[in-house]
């Protein structure tokens, strides 16, 4: 029964939601640890190294090593609520949901709200990347760009980002045909997206010359900052797993290791792969160059033939990132709908597909628009924003749920309670900060947006409501419903 005023949802009744969903047309749980970690990884590594480390190198220089430990941390401490969380409520919710129990069911619309930035707007600025890393295999391999008028958003130089929006359908055919299908596609792209950037580092490493780094932070700390925020985009995926908590076999246990060990491995590379780069070439020489991956290998081995290799690893590799990322959009939008806060059909399963078929064409239609006409770095910063803020609300649950449920099953607790999530939103906040005004402009206009539609559509409309004043009756039967 929701407490009157903030309208918490228990966590038993989530759990129970989600459990009942699989007894009729719902989720299959097919998921295993391994395809889970591969998920992970699969929603994580893609545009933000492949594109954005020459971005971030030249914000800080050198030290983007230290941007990059600085966006890590930021995650590993944010990873361990969403592993203590995740492990206590396995629904396909993620944070929407963890927050729905903990802070009610307005802060949980707006973190749903936000999620569209984090998932949604997300999908965008990551197809936009697939399409230049895409331009750059057709170049190197058969000598021909997509006319830029049909690979950029207008006011870059086009028109229509077509590759984007190409990318996106294509991601929406495999989703739909269900998860044990884009769950095998995903493994494979990461374990070639991993062998491609540790067959980078190998070969950046045989060119490394330790005079590269000095200066180290040219830029000071506000260039590091500037560049954590950037590195951020990189890390933003991991949470995807716990979207997954409803088609994943034994997911109090698996969701909270799935999450720890991929974003450990993640952190570790990325942090490899940005040494390799800064010792390999003096940094204005890497900074805000397209393609710097490749230009660095071709630099230490002097010939093309390692350009095509990175190339063709980052067109795999930011591929498997649009699925995953879209994927998490969906199931976050079929808990919404199933709570009565968006239209119901977002929570439609295909008895045929065991997939929301609806919801998935929804999903890839509406956020190729962005894709194919705003340029890459609006809708980086503004997933980047949209992410921070729900990082943040999330490490506030963990305090929260476990003052209002101290009982609940919990597989894994966040280690140093409660400094660790407390640091996590200390972290989210500073990393907020290391963002344009115009972004918080832009933020801040979108959470408005967002509370106006709660208050005119979701809330009348909550299921959650509406049980609560039907009486006990009811409330018992919307749990197995
Ligand atoms: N972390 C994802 C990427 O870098 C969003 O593409």
């Amino acid at each position: 029964m929701p407490r009157t005023g903030l309208r918490l949802k228990s966590p038993d009744l989530l759990v129970a939601e989600s459990g009942a969903d699989l007894e009729g047309h719902g989720l299959k749980r097919t998921l295993g640890p391994f395809q889970l970690v591969c998920f992970g990884i699969g929603a994580i590594v893609g545009t933000g190294i492949f594109v954005g480390l020459s971005d971030t190198v030249a914000e800080a220089g050198p030290a983007v090593l230290i941007s990059f430990i600085l966006a890590a941390l930021t995650c590993v401490f944010t990873a361990f609520s969403f592993a203590e969380l995740g492990g206590a409520i396995p629904v396909s919710g993620s944070s929407y949901s963890y927050t729905y129990a903990s802070l009610g069911e307005r802060a949980a619309f707006l973190v749903g709200w936000c999620l569209l930035l984090e998932y949604g707007v997300s999908v965008s600025a990551v197809a936009i990347g697939w399409g230049q890393y895409l331009n750059e295999l057709l170049d190197n391999t058969v000598g021909w760009r997509i006319p830029a008028a049909l690979a950029q958003a207008p006011g870059h130089g086009g028109v229509v980002n077509v590759p984007a929006v190409v990318v996106m359908l294509l991601a929406a055919v495999l989703l739909v045909r269900g998860v044990r299908e884009s769950a095998r596609a995903t493994a494979v792209m990461a374990v070639i997206k991993v062998g491609i950037l540790v067959l980078f580092c190998a070969i950046a490493l045989t060119a490394y010359d330790a005079g590269n780094l000095t200066p180290f932070a040219p830029e000071g700390i506000g260039g590091i900052g500037a560049g954590a925020s950037l590195a951020f985009f990189s890390f933003i995926g991991f949470d995807a797993i716990s979207t997954a908590g409803e088609e994943v076999k034994n997911p109090r246990k698996n969701i909270p290791l799935a999450i720890l060990v991929t974003i450990g491995c993640v952190a570790l590379l990325y942090c490899l792969v940005s040494v390799a780069a800064i010792g390999a070439m003096p940094w204005e020489q890497v900074g805000g160059k397209p393609a710097a991956l490749s230009l660095i290998v071709d630099r230490a081995t002097g010939s093309g033939i390692g350009s095509t290799v990175i190339a063709l690893g980052a067109v795999v590799a930011i591929a498997s990132v649009v699925l995953a990322v879209m994927y998490g959009q969906t199931r976050i939008l079929l808990s919404m709908s199933r709570d009565g806060l968006v239209p119901r059909v977002f929570e439609r399963v295909s008895p045929k597909t065991s997939t929301p078929v609806a919801n998935t064409w929804i999903v890839a239609v509406v956020f190729a628009v962005p894709a194919a006409v705003v340029p890459l770095d609006v809708v980086l910063d503004m997933t980047v924003i949209g992410t921070l803020a729900v990082m943040a609300v999330v490490n506030i649950c963990v305090p929260a749920l476990r003052r209002s449920h101290p009982g609940l099953q919990r597989r894994f607790r966040v280690p140093l309670y409660p400094v660790a999530p407390l640091l996590g939103v200390a972290f989210s906040l500073y990393l907020m900060c290391g963002l344009p005004l115009v972004t918080w402009v832009q933020f801040a206009v979108f959470l408005a947006v967002g509370a106006l539609l709660y208050a005119l559509y979701g809330r009348p409309r909550s299921r959650l409501a509406r049980d609560a004043e039907a009486g006990p009756a009811e409330a018992a039967t919307s749990s197995v419903r």
